[in-house]
């Protein structure tokens, strides 16, 4: 079946939760966030491993939730400690109400999120509350890093990688393998199923990056620029500063140093020393290399030929996306 299917099924199922409670403040937000939309893709993973699996994907529909209700609660968190005013072309939670219910909200959340796994008997509701736990606190783990880094100077690529692995990997890795969990396939396709996410996950957030800075401002629904002014240390940054000349890298350096009220000069000049140095190109190398690697893993899985292209085609339309 194609994303679409599943994308419309899952739809379906997040609208018919009420999410709507008293106190309005607090269960407002989470109507919002969970309403603006974004590509639904963790929960569209999770039914396609599901489905892959096992004949009965709907089956999966409650813990596709509990992904897209977590990933979600890590956005209205993500948006507090980054200062970003829009997420999907609408402002984000702590913009529209405030910090701290965009704290509280976030909260009850991932609280809503454990809340699914109820639908599932002892034995699966264990294994996926177990890699969600697991799957949870390696996300903040991520968040830490990548926030410790915006005030690191010596920040390796290598490192970078595991901050990402952290942060967005393993969620996505996750996803699929809930969804294998859920349909009771063998440990040993759970795990390759889970390796192919984790290089995707990789590939999807280089993509992030590079989406960042030269994402279209009208279509992208985030600030572009965001990471610039946060001096994060992306893969476009740390890879400027293997590449670029003395001069060049002192300059970019220089623009790191420290946060700004005006950063139109730093975003502008910024962006041009990555598009001398080649980087769009060479962040576009690095993407390609991880969704090859994914589709590796898929070789090596025992499933058929028809659900292995099923998986491409996702990869292929994550990499090519522009949102
Ligand atoms: C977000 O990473 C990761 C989590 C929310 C866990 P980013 O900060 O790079 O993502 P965007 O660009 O805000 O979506
Ligand atoms: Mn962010
Ligand atoms: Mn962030």
């Amino acid at each position: 079946m194609d994303i679409l299917h599943y994308q419309q099924e899952f739809l379906q199922y997040l609208e018919s939760k009420d999410w709507v409670k008293e106190p309005k403040n607090l269960y407002d937000p989470i109507d919002y966030i969970l309403r603006l939309g974004g590509k639904r893709m963790r929960p569209v993973l999770t039914l396609m491993a599901a489905d892959i699996f096992s004949s009965d994907y709907k089956k999966a529909m409650p813990a596709a939730l509990a992904i897209e209700v977590f990933h979600n609660f890590t956005l209205v968190h993500d948006d507090i400690m980054d200062d970003a005013p829009l997420r999907r072309g609408k402002a984000t939670v702590h913009e529209k109400w405030d910090i701290s219910t965009g704290i509280l909200s976030g909260d009850a959340m991932l609280i809503l999120a454990y809340q699914y796994f109820e639908n599932y008997e002892p034995a699966v509701f264990q294994k996926l509350a177990k890699l969600f736990s697991k799957t949870a606190l390696e996300v903040c783990d991520g968040q830490q890093l990548d926030v410790d880094f915006e005030t690191r100077k010596d920040v390796t690529i290598d490192e970078y990688i595991n901050m990402i692995r952290l942060k967005t990997s393993v969620l996505v890795a996750a996803a699929l393998k809930m969804g294998a969990i859920v349909a009771e396939a063998n440990e040993e396709n759970a795990n390759l199923i889970y390796d192919f996410g984790l290089n995707l996950g990789l590939a999807f957030q280089l993509q992030d990056d590079y989406l960042d800075t030269f994402g279209d401002p009208e279509t992208f629904g985030k600030q572009v620029g965001g990471d610039i002014i946060e001096n994060k240390k992306t893969f476009l940054y740390l890879k400027t500063l293997e590449v670029a000349d003395k001069a060049t890298v002192k300059k970019i350096k220089h623009f790191y140093r420290k946060k700004l009220k005006e950063n139109n000069i730093k975003i502008t000049e910024v962006t041009r020393i990555f598009k001398i140095n080649d980087i769009p190109f060479l962040i576009k190398e690095e993407i390609e290399d991880y969704t090859q690697k994914a589709f590796a893993t898929l070789a090596k899985m025992n499933i058929t030929e028809g659900n292995k292209e099923n998986l491409k085609v996702f990869g292929l339309w994550l990499m090519n996306r522009t949102v």
